[in-house]
């Protein structure tokens, strides 16, 4: 699909490392560059024409971002460098305060390291306790699994959208609807699901949400958090500076501004914003239910091919993203992604972040091939012809 779009794959590269980070298509690049050849000025500081083109550029992507996860306003649009920066604000700037000693949170152990890390430091700071929802026999979250470990100390449900190893889809809808009924807040970690399958944080009562913009074909060093305005008009800022203050005095007296300047302190990544923008207008021309029924093909497909190749072990046959885990017996599994390196296969290998997974699928490292628009079945087959001269790896890689 697109493939022409993508100057990358004009590399003789088979790029299967989409959960990592995307390619970026020419209309992505060709905005970063405009930026930088065309229009290069600060955001919100300037009173010439080009700031002025500036400021309406990169305030119309806050307006396309509120769009694309069809949030009720546009102040609950905040750039961030990325999922990991709008996870730790949501627990530093907000959770810190909101939550007390002893209050529950629940995550589980199929968490990045983003949506974990930051909850194990507040644990430690403030004495926080953090459950891990246990999962079923294929990985996945369901409700029920949710009910035995929820109690009325509860406060938070914080999981992400689409897992980075197993690939599942979490039903955040029906979670979203507990988390009313019981009062709980829902975080969203939405950094393998934006760009793959829609999100409307209103019909699933998200809370909280974050995600990076590089692994939606647009840059890197540039994300979003959104919360629901009531919530995240209390969030307190983790970095102070220029464009956040209305006014400050030497005595101290001083004002910050409205959401969404309060949290957006210091010259923003502004090449970034406007390659999002780019890149939210190349999705949805494409469309993302197109995208998400194409990436399941691919999945079926590899799938089908990889159970003929010798002595592997798929992790994650039945869950319904366009990600594929696996191992070759005997083989570990960075060797393996060296290997297929030789034959121009880009995958990722080891733990991928989600350094806890392993007390569920019983393995720490695996393979990974991570799918996405781009990719075709034709580079799946080259993927199990490089598997099936396995015998050959230590000649190769050696
Ligand atoms: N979190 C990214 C991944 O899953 C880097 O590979």
């Amino acid at each position: 699909m697109n493939r022409d779009d993508f100057a990358m794959l004009d590399n003789q590269i088979i790029y299967f490392d989409n959960g990592a980070t995307t390619l970026k298509p020419k209309c992505v690049v060709d905005e970063v560059i405009n930026y930088y050849t065309k229009y290069t000025a600060n955001a919100h500081r300037g009173d010439y024409d080009i700031s002025q083109i500036v400021d309406t550029k990169y305030e119309q992507v806050r307006d396309k971002v509120k769009d694309f996860i069809h949030a009720q306003r546009r102040d609950e649009i905040i750039f961030t460098k990325g999922t990991t920066e709008s996870l730790n604000t949501i627990v530093f700037g907000f959770m810190n305060v909101y939550l007390e000693k002893g209050d529950e949170v629940l995550i589980t152990k199929s968490e990045h390291a983003s949506n974990v890390l930051p909850w194990l430091e507040l644990a430690t700071r403030k004495g926080v306790v953090i459950k891990y929802i246990p999962l079923n026999q294929n990985h996945e979250v369901t409700i029920d699994n949710i009910l035995s470990v929820l109690t009325n100390k509860t406060k938070v449900i914080s999981i992400a959208h689409v897992t980075n190893v197993v690939g599942d889809i979490r039903p955040i809808h029906e979670i979203g609807k507990l988390c009313r009924e019981h009062n709980i807040l829902f975080v969203v970690d939405a950094a393998q699901s934006i760009g793959h399958i829609p999100i409307d944080v209103v019909q699933d009562n998200i809370s909280f949400l974050g995600f990076s913009a590089h692994k939606m074909l647009g840059p890197t060093g540039i994300g979003v958090l959104y919360g629901q305005y009531e919530l995240l008009n209390k969030v307190v800022p983790i970095e102070y500076g220029g464009g956040m203050n209305s006014y400050f005095e030497s005595s101290g007296e001083l004002e910050y501004k409205n959401l969404p300047e309060r949290l957006e302190a210091g010259t923003q990544n502004i090449a970034g914003v406007l390659g999002m923008g780019s890149a939210i207008d190349y999705l949805q021309t494409v469309g993302l239910d197109k995208i998400h029924k194409y990436e399941l093909e691919l999945k079926k497909y590899a799938v089908s091919k990889l159970k003929t190749v010798p002595n592997i072990r798929i992790y994650n046959e039945n869950s319904n993203s366009g990600i594929v885990v696996f191992n070759i017996n005997k083989i570990f599994s960075q060797d393996l992604a060296i290997f297929l390196n030789h034959f121009g296969i880009c995958v990722r290998a080891g733990n991928h972040c989600a350094k806890i997974v392993k007390e569920e699928i019983n393995v720490s490292n695996t393979c990974r091939a991570s799918f996405y628009l781009y990719n075709t079945k034709e580079e799946i087959d080259k993927l199990v012809e490089a598997l099936n001269k396995q015998d050959q790896i230590f000649e190769i890689i050696l």
